[in-house]
């Protein structure tokens, strides 16, 4: 899909209007993070009313917050560091998962594990597009999902480069979006962001 919409969800309620204006805006994924009570709920939510929406959890910062996660329905796990006990419970239980990196110690410690994605965070404040193909080029086997600060002006840029299998953020589905129940605004951010996606990959063919 080429884009990770990163979800903070208060009121489980806004999870089904969200899982429609995701689908609607074209884009049927979807993190949900672990920020917030509801992201349990949210998850078993969207992953029930929209099986075609692959569905995963964010900021999961404990096995315990993994495997609440999975149980739910997360189909992938999200978090912002390399936790290790994290990283070993997802690939026990089979789900795929994306640590967030941001050195070359803890790219290392990701291949060791034989993970080949790996979430880049957070991608601008550590120096954004530059930082990341200088960090990147040593590890020809990694896509990374860059993920902090990424928005619809960056997006371009960082998709451009070939180390990118997708980028992450909040700003298509931002948490005052849906606290006022701005469906309509979520879909038209997903779908402006869904065409540069198509845009940048005919670019890159
Ligand atoms: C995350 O949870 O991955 C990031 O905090 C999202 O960052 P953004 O809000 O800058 O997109």
């Amino acid at each position: 899909m080429g884009l990770v919409p990163v979800i903070v969800i208060n009121d489980a309620e806004d999870a089904i209007p969200l899982g429609k204006a995701l689908a609607e805006g074209g884009l049927p994924g979807a993190e949900v993070t672990f920020r917030t009570a509801a992201a349990a709920q949210a998850i078993r939510a969207i992953s029930e009313k929209f099986p075609a929406v692959l569905v995963g959890a964010g900021t999961v910062l404990t096995a315990q917050q993994a495997k609440e996660a999975i149980s739910a329905g997360a189909q992938f796990v999200v978090a912002p560091g390399f936790n290790i006990r994290v990283v070993d419970f997802c690939l026990e239980q089979q789900i795929p998962v994306f640590p967030g990196v941001c050195t070359p110690t803890e790219i290392e410690a990701a291949l060791d594990k034989a993970l080949s994605v790996l979430k880049f965070f957070p991608a601008e404040a550590i120096g954004g597009v530059s930082y990341l193909k200088a960090i990147s080029a040593p590890y020809s086997t990694v896509r990374f999902i860059p993920t902090g600060g990424v928005n619809a002006e960056n997006l371009r840029q960082y998709l451009s480069l070939s180390a990118v299998l997708a980028c992450g953020g909040s700003w298509m589905v931002s948490s005052q979006l849906i606290a006022a129940r701005q469906f309509d605004e979520i879909t038209r951010r997903v779908s402006e962001a869904v065409n540069l996606v198509k845009q940048v990959r005919e670019g890159l063919k």
